[in-house]
């Protein structure tokens, strides 16, 4: 795949034409000599052409439906930037047609359906990856790098956070969509979200957390949902998942639409030696007998143009895919077995297939740190 597209620049599709495509638009932009938008396709083909003018001053066609531009023979990539319950069948048509493809979070709506998408992946060959854009932080990469390297020894927890609060102004209220207006549009309707806030803001809260214990699998997991403050959703606007990784490592995941954290941090990581905590725009490292922390500064990332010049990397020149197929249904796993575990007041087990439905834990898993608590301090 890399081979065949090496030389000229991509011709990417964009499927999708509303608020994220915007920004991914800007994205590939960023780089003429690799990467040109050469269609948009949305049921609102206003907003195609709107976007078409906008980004490529009206170079790029319009299409309206997922068919149309699938079936254009002159796209390499489907960019896929709709409402989640559309994912499974826009990944799987430009599967088979030979596009490679970025999909935006969720991967889709359920496992099974991952399951299918990653066969159809499989006997495809096309290349895909996550649209995981927090990836690209590089208060992440480096976290990563200090963690692999040792400097914090072996590390007992990560902490992972993504939030806003969401209140009054609805930024991605679509009054006038044919997707349906009203507060958050389809983001408010189960049957085209999928979920609440765990499964879409929580998406990158929850691969950001894997990505720090990269290579610990997730075991267990232990959800509580709340709905604080955006009573017109169906189901929660925030979530807290407690996970324990096989090594016996905890993660933390903090994600919500009705709160905000003092200082925007994303992620912690208490270690043996110490702790790093990081925000878009800075990582602080701290051995524990240090007076105060290290701590090194960043521009604001624009996310979405570093994980499109690194999908670029991936489909021109083979690099390695920071996203692919099974850390996208890892992800959703576990956010869906935090869901079971909220549902049912109890924790779940994770199969060791991404794709596998956690199921009610049956025995808790014994881990290095495991403690086994003495009768005398209960009652
Ligand atoms: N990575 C991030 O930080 C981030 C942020 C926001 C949204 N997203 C994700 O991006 C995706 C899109 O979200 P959004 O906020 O851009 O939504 P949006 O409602 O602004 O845009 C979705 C577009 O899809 C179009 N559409 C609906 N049905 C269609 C169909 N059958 N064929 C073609 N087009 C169709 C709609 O008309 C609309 O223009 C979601 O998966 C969402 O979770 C990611």
């Amino acid at each position: 795949m890399s081979s065949q597209h090496a030389g000229s620049p991509l011709r990417i599709g964009i499927l999708g034409a509303g608020n994220i495509a915007r920004l991914h638009s800007v994205g590939w932009n960023e780089f003429p000599e690799n990467a040109h938008i050469a269609a948009y396709s949305d049921v609102d083909t206003v907003r195609a052409k709107f976007m078409s003018d906008t980004h490529t001053g009206g170079t790029a066609k319009t299409y309206d439906s997922i068919d149309a531009i699938v079936a254009d023979p002159e796209i390499d990539v489907i960019d896929i930037c709709l409402p989640h319950h559309l994912h499974v069948d826009a990944v799987l048509k430009a599967a088979q047609a030979g596009k490679a493809i970025l999909c935006e979070k969720p991967l889709c709506t359920n496992l099974s359906d991952a399951a299918k998408i990653r066969e159809t992946i499989a006997s495809t060959g096309v290349i895909f990856m996550g649209a995981h854009n927090n990836l690209f932080t590089p208060s992440l990469l480096e976290a990563r790098r200090l963690l692999s390297g040792g400097f914090i020894g072996k590390p007992f927890m990560y902490r992972t956070i993504e939030v806003f609060q969401s209140r009054g102004f609805d930024p991605w209220s679509k009054e006038a969509s044919t997707t349906g207006g009203g507060q958050r549009g389809w983001r408010a309707d189960l049957r085209t979200s999928g979920g609440g806030e765990l499964l879409d803001t929580g998406y990158h809260s929850t691969y950001r957390l894997l990505s720090l214990a990269s290579g610990d699998r997730p075991v267990e997991v232990t959800g509580f949902l709340s709905r604080f403050l955006q009573s017109h959703l169906p189901t929660e606007d925030t979530g807290h998942v407690f996970v324990r990784f096989e090594s016996g490592a905890v993660g933390e995941i903090l994600t919500s639409w009705a709160l905000d954290v003092v200082g925007a941090r994303q992620f912690e990581i208490e270690g043996e030696f110490g702790a790093l905590a990081g925000s878009a725009t800075s990582l602080s490292h701290q051995l524990y007998r240090w007076p105060e922390p290290s701590t090194r500064s960043y521009p604001a990332p624009a996310t979405f143009t570093l994980e499109i010049g690194h999908f670029i990397e991936v489909v021109k020149n083979g690099a390695t895919n920071a996203a692919p197929i099974d850390d996208t249904i890892r992800t959703l796993q576990l956010i869906k077995a935090a869901y079971l575990s909220a549902k049912l007041g109890a924790t779940v087990s994770l199969p060791e297939d991404p794709a596998g439905i956690p199921v009610p834990r049956e025995t808790a898993v014994v881990t290095p740190y495991s403690v086994d608590v003495p009768d005398e301090v209960l009652g």
